[in-house]
């Protein structure tokens, strides 16, 4: 089977089919959005959604990622691709489409992606394997940042999803200089109190939020690569 990849950037179109059809059954519920979530970031100009279509026009897979201007940090905040074609590439491409898209728009400082640790254990074959999902992103040049890591909740901070990674999709080289396995934490703080607050409705003042956000700013920058006991 062909797939061609679309980029839609506004509401409306394929968005309801994806969302419902790709996106939603491929995630655990506590870790995606509502669709009318997805439709603002979109009303407002910073979101992007690549859709892979089969000859008939029938979504296969889907990227969907959010800009912060303030921050000029990209996050992929969702890649999935429909069980039945998985392992066939289309991930891959909607990967480097996505990535391509978003460096040569609004180069950016970084591209960041969450998923699951390798420790998780698989809860449902509908959600992928974390360790071959993150097999994927290592064999695309992702690097995992040494972060006391959670997704933000989802509508608060008892919703938050622990077990994370928080994964380094690319950076510009001026945040890794002089250090390729250190990261500058700065525009990581700026995105990530932006990040928490959205999702959660308030700024956090709590111990996990507050040891993030210094881990954030360790002076020497944040460790990036593999931590071997997650091997
Ligand atoms: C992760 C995912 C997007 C990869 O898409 P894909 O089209 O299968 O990927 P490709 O064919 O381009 O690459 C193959 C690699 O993807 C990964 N992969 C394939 N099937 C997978 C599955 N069921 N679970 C997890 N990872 C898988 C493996 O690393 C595989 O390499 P391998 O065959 O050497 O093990 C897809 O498996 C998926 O939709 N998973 C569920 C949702 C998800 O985890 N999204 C990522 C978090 S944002």
């Amino acid at each position: 089977m062909r797939y061609r990849i679309v980029e839609q950037t506004r509401p409306g179109g394929m968005l309801e089919h994806v969302y419902r059809g790709v996106l939603l059954p491929a995630f655990p519920p506590e870790e995606i959005e509502s669709e009318s979530s997805v439709a603002d970031t979109l009303d407002a100009g910073l979101g992007s959604l690549f859709v892979a279509v089969d000859g008939k026009g029938k979504p296969a897979g889907a990227a969907f990622g959010r800009w912060s201007e303030a921050s000029r940090v990209q996050l992929l905040t969702y890649l999935a691709v429909d069980p039945a074609t998985r392992g066939h590439g289309l991930g891959g491409r909607l990967l480097h489409e996505a990535m391509d898209t978003w460096r040569g728009r609004y180069d950016p400082c970084m591209i960041l992606a969450e998923v699951e640790s390798p420790d998780a254990p698989a809860v449902h074959e509908a959600y992928g394997d974390p360790r071959r999902r993150l097999a994927f992103y290592e064999s695309a040049g992702a690097k995992i940042l040494d972060l006391p890591y959670f997704q933000p909740g989802i509508g608060g901070p008892t919703k938050r999803v622990h077990g994370m990674l928080l994964l380094v999709l690319h950076a510009d080289p001026s945040f890794t200089e002089g250090r390729p396995d250190r990261l500058s934490g700065r525009p990581l703080r700026t995105f990530m109190e932006a990040y928490l607050e959205s999702s959660e409705g308030a700024t956090p003042t709590d111990w996990d939020a507050k040891s993030l956000l210094k881990a954030i700013g360790r002076e020497d920058g944040i460790p990036m690569g593999r931590n071997e006991t997650q091997r």
